[in-house]
């Protein structure tokens, strides 16, 4: 989708019209003859929020804005209802819509925009019979005194981030193997600006790195370690924000083969992690935030195979640990546990990890919510949090407690990859836990990456999960 979001001070023809209201007589201006007022006051009194007019094809939608309604739940509905009038331009085969801004609010009026721009993302590259006449293109007018170009094109550029990591996650591994997944970062970094190395299978022989290279043994495609970096000269923070995501590009278990129905169907997304550091390094460089941001992304698929690592072995990793693999199909643990141990090198202010790590995490929260855990201060985490919230990105955090630890100790080596069946969110973070010193933050994003319902602005398949939450925290701003 072509996206335009420009500031108007007009009203442009053509296109249909939102909008944004506390008071509905402000819609005389607007040439609401009394009818149509009255029909909008019928509405209001009928609890209605979004109101729809249509006179034959001329159609308005009135957003009615409680005064209850500027905080985080208020503007989520507002994003929710830029959804609702989404599927309502769609089907009218609409491509263009002005939002009027008659409250002077710019968080409302922006949250309206961003669920109007978020809805509009479709991966419909493989469809062959696409609709001919299907919008391919769509402008967003934004007329308000609360807003300039600056604020519109910041969210065009995070919209943007967002696809770029959707489009990674839905993209099947037959075509986003290891070797693609390398020349679309290496090709967003000469776009947007940021550095791009990496590290091939002999490099990181070389390196060691025991638990990526491990994973990779069933494998018939090398694996890559990327690492992407971002260090404007306005550059504000001393020590660099190292971001790690887990780059699975398929998963099937491995020697531990997944067990059908259902279990394989959706574990092309099992590189969600790596999608999203990808999508807030081109937010973060895109937007040109004076930030240092590292992004570090272990990319391999998981697969059986000859020489595929299995039940019972014991792997050497990056920083010297010994691991018993107990199940090969844990195995995003052993990939991130390399990357987090190569983030020493940066000496990060923090470290935070993204994976689509665990069954649990789904099982805890389901798609609504992401697990967090970690040793970053409750500061940090409190932080994560309430721009996670200023998104509806949200972030539970789990106990961290050492009883949780004492479930990974090995009879044979430093520590399994196994827990138990209970906690095992946790366990898997514990495992983690050995191989960073740094203030660190990890997040299954396991529920909320990949989903088959339809969820609103996020739609279906790869939500893009992360990269709003994660550029609302480095911009310590929502
Ligand atoms: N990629 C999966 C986790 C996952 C499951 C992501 C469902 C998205 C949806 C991960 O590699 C995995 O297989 N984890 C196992 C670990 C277990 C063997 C300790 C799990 O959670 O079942
Ligand atoms: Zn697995
Ligand atoms: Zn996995």
């Amino acid at each position: 989708m072509q996206l335009s979001i420009k500031h108007t001070g007009e009203r442009p023809e053509g296109v249909r019209n939102i909008f944004l209201v506390k008071e509905t007589s402000l819609l005389k201006d607007f040439g609401f003859n009394n009818e149509a007022l009255a029909y909008v006051e019928s509405r209001v009194e009928a609890k209605e929020k979004l109101i729809t007019i249509q006179n034959y094809n001329i159609v308005y939608y009135v957003r009615v804005v409680a005064d209850d309604e500027y905080n985080n739940k208020g503007y989520e509905a507002l994003r929710k209802d830029g959804a609702t009038i989404y599927s309502s331009l769609k089907k009218d085969k609409q491509s263009g819509v002005c939002i009027y801004d008659l409250i002077g609010d710019k968080a409302a009026t922006l949250a309206l925009n961003e669920g109007v721009a978020l809805s509009s993302y479709a991966f419909d590259k493989y469809k062959t019979d696409a609709d001919e006449e299907q919008v391919k293109e769509l402008s967003i007018w934004v007329a308000s005194a609360a807003i300039n170009q600056g604020d519109l094109d910041e969210l065009r550029r995070l919209t943007n981030a967002v696809f770029i990591t959707r489009d990674l996650v839905n993209e099947p591994v037959s075509t986003l193997d290891v070797e693609e997944l390398s020349d679309r970062i290496s090709e967003l970094g000469a776009i947007h600006g940021f550095d791009v190395d990496i590290f091939n299978k002999a490099k990181l022989e070389s390196l060691k790195f025991g638990g990526l290279l491990g994973v990779n043994k069933g494998s018939i495609d090398p694996p890559a370690f990327h690492i992407l970096e971002w260090k404007p000269e306005s550059t504000i923070n001393e020590k660099p924000v190292v971001l790690v995501g887990k780059g699975v590009v398929f998963d099937t278990g491995g020697i531990n083969l997944k067990t059908p129905p259902g279990s394989l169907d959706d574990m092309k997304a099992d590189m969600g992690g790596a999608a999203s550091v990808v999508g807030a390094m081109v937010a973060v460089a895109s937007n040109k935030l004076p930030m240092h941001v590292i992004g570090l992304i272990p990319a391999t698929d998981n697969r059986p195979g000859g020489n595929a690592i299995v039940p019972g072995d014991i792997l050497t990793m990056h920083n010297g640990k010994t691991v018993e693999v107990l199940n090969t199909d844990a195995e995003g643990r052993l990939i991130l546990a390399d990357a987090l141990s190569y983030s020493k090198n940066y000496e990060p202010e923090l470290v935070i990890d993204l994976a689509t790590l665990t069954g649990s995490a789904v099982m805890a929260l389901g798609q609504y919510a992401t697990v967090g855990m970690g040793t970053a201060s409750d500061e940090v985490f409190q932080q994560l949090q309430e721009a996670g919230n200023c998104v509806y990105e949200r972030v539970v955090q789990f106990p961290f407690w050492d009883e949780y630890g004492d479930m990974i100790k090995s009879d044979i080596a430093d520590i399994k990859n196994l827990g138990a069946r209970e906690a095992g969110a946790i366990t898997a973070g514990k495992f983690l836990s050995h191989f960073v010193d740094s203030p660190w933050i990890h997040l299954d994003i396991a529920g909320p990456a990949f989903v088959k319902k339809d969820d609103s602005y996020r739609g279906s398949g790869a939500s893009g999960v992360g990269v709003r939450m994660l550029y609302a925290f480095l911009k310590n701003k929502c």
